[in-house]
């Protein structure tokens, strides 16, 4: 598997670092808050894994999971819920765990179905925030890098479902992608 990438952009080291920082400021944030984390399949599975155990606040763990990809490399502008939340959210408040945010419509479209249910807040936690590309009107609340504009994988990002289990994050080489 590590034959077939071609750069490393973050190490399973600076990662770590930086999840328990933001465990840290999360923390924080929401002391005596107990925050309900939503995780969006299946690439938050890794980052949500370490995210939640980098926090000392108590809080309730959930899982969502939408369509918008398809096995290619960009998306196609469709969100379809898969997988709902199961318990009831008025009142609460939630933290969305992404791994990457890209154009920001499946983010953006989430939201807004989360917020109908009238929970006390909302906010967004990404690992990664590909800026360049963002079509939709969403920014996160707390973000671990700011990612170049290129196709990655690692760390729970896939291609076409393989390297999610990459310790760290990078790019392949490009016959890998055609
Ligand atoms: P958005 O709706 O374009 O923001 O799509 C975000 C989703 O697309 C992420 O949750 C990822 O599942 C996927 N995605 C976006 N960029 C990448 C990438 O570089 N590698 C792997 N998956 C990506
Ligand atoms: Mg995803």
């Amino acid at each position: 598997m590590k034959n077939d990438v071609e750069r490393i952009f973050f190490s399973k080291e600076e990662i770590q670092k930086r999840v328990e920082e933001l465990g840290e400021q999360i923390s924080r944030d929401y002391e005596g808050k107990q925050p309900l984390l939503v995780g969006i399949l299946k690439g938050c599975f890794v980052f949500m894994a370490d995210l939640s155990r980098a926090l000392t606040v108590k809080c309730d763990i959930d899982f969502m999971a939408v369509s918008s990809y398809g096995n290619g490399t960009s998306s196609t502008g469709a969100v379809k819920i898969v997988k709902d939340l199961n318990a009831d959210i008025e009142g609460r408040h939630i933290l969305i765990i992404e791994d990457i945010l890209d154009s920001g419509i499946t983010l953006n479209y989430l939201r807004g179905y989360l917020e109908q249910r009238k929970p006390a807040s909302i906010k967004i936690c990404t690992l990664l925030d590909k800026k360049a590309r963002r079509s939709a009107d969403i920014q996160a609340d707390y973000c671990g890098f700011d990612c170049p504009d290129a196709f990655i994988v690692g760390y729970g990002l896939d291609y076409a479902e393989k390297y999610r289990n990459l310790p760290y994050i990078g790019v392949l080489k490009p016959e890998i992608y055609s």
